[in-house]
């Protein structure tokens, strides 16, 4: 199939968030956690999300002919370590939100110190997950490379470093290219290591379509934060299930407060038609990743 319609790609992500699901609530029904611990993984990791990471690294095996089942242990991982990162924004000395995925967030649900915590274990469980053996197993270096990237993805040269800059930005009016590099590390960052992860673990990815993937997924993760700006103007709380207007109220550097709701959707627009165009260089079937371009930009929550 070399093109899809609107309802192959709807069939395709249903699938996949059913499975990730259940890969993630088998991960965390580990025996022998303190059991107030436990409850803030299940409630923080479990029951909400688009699972975008996920379908990013489901995508970028499948690509390249890989089964989906090679990369379970690489979705969770991804998905654990993003999951870390909202609970961790969101707490009083970040961002301060009561609201995510349209429940109170973790730190209101249970405590400041749980949600630390909680964000702690699932950044070591991501790494826990990305050093288990993968079905069929792949190479001992590969598998190190992977784990590299996703650390480097996640820590002070990637989100963390996005993340300081947001805190240092906020309040303060920056050049849009200071915006471009603080979204492309908060955000971008993990995106791009979801697809590269995807890939490499298919061992079957030529040099060629890593270096144009990581193209796609860099202009991706940018239209992703785009959006997420432009939603927190637009969408009410019930859809998004975050407090509509936040960014704003916290004097947050954003696409819309730089620039306008006008030009962000256009530089929303021309990110999403660069990632496109990158993936004219992938030696494999994109469908899907043209499809999940698509779901970036006209997604709703
Ligand atoms: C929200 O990410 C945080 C950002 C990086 C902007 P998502 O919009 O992917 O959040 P969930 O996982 O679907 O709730
Ligand atoms: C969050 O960005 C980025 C990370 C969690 C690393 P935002 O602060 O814009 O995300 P939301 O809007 O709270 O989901
Ligand atoms: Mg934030
Ligand atoms: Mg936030
Ligand atoms: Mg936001």
């Amino acid at each position: 199939m070399s093109e899809w319609s609107a309802q192959d790609f709807h069939d395709w992500a249903s699938q996949r968030q059913q499975r990730i699901e259940r890969v993630l609530a088998e991960t965390l029904a580990r025996a022998g956690v303190p059991s107030r611990l436990q409850q803030a993984l299940q409630y923080s990791v479990l029951g909400g999300g688009k699972r975008l990471r996920p379908l990013l690294v489901y995508a970028g095996a499948e690509v390249f002919g890989a089964s989906i089942e090679t990369v379970d242990s690489v979705a969770a991982a991804v998905e654990c370590m993003h999951a870390y990162s909202l609970i961790h924004d969101d707490l009083p000395a970040m961002d301060d939100d009561v609201l995510r995925r349209g429940r109170p967030t973790c730190h209101v649900r249970f405590d400041d110190a749980t949600a630390i915590l909680a964000g702690d274990a699932l950044q070591a469980l991501a790494f826990e997950l990305l050093a288990a053996p993968l079905h069929p197993p792949c190479s001992p270096a590969l598998q190190l490379q992977m784990i590299g990237e996703l650390a480097r993805a996640s820590g002070w040269q990637g989100m963390v470093a996005g993340q300081a800059l947001d805190i240092a930005a906020t309040g303060n009016v920056r050049s849009e290219q200071e915006l471009v590099d603080m979204h492309g590390l908060k955000t971008g960052a993990l995106i791009t290591a979801s697809v590269l992860l995807g890939a490499l673990g298919s061992g079957q990815a030529s040099q060629t379509s890593l270096a144009a993937l990581r193209q796609y997924a860099q202009w991706l993760g940018l239209a992703f934060q785009i959006k997420d700006d432009i939603l927190d103007v637009e969408a009410s709380t019930a859809v998004s299930g975050k407090q509509q207007g936040k960014d704003a109220k916290q004097g947050k550097v954003t696409y819309t407060s730089l620039l306008g709701v006008e030009a962000a959707r256009q530089r929303l627009a021309a990110a999403a038609a660069e990632a496109s165009r990158a993936l004219g260089a992938v030696e494999g079937h994109v469908a899907v990743l043209r499809c999940l371009v698509r779901f970036v930009v006209e997604r709703e929550s």
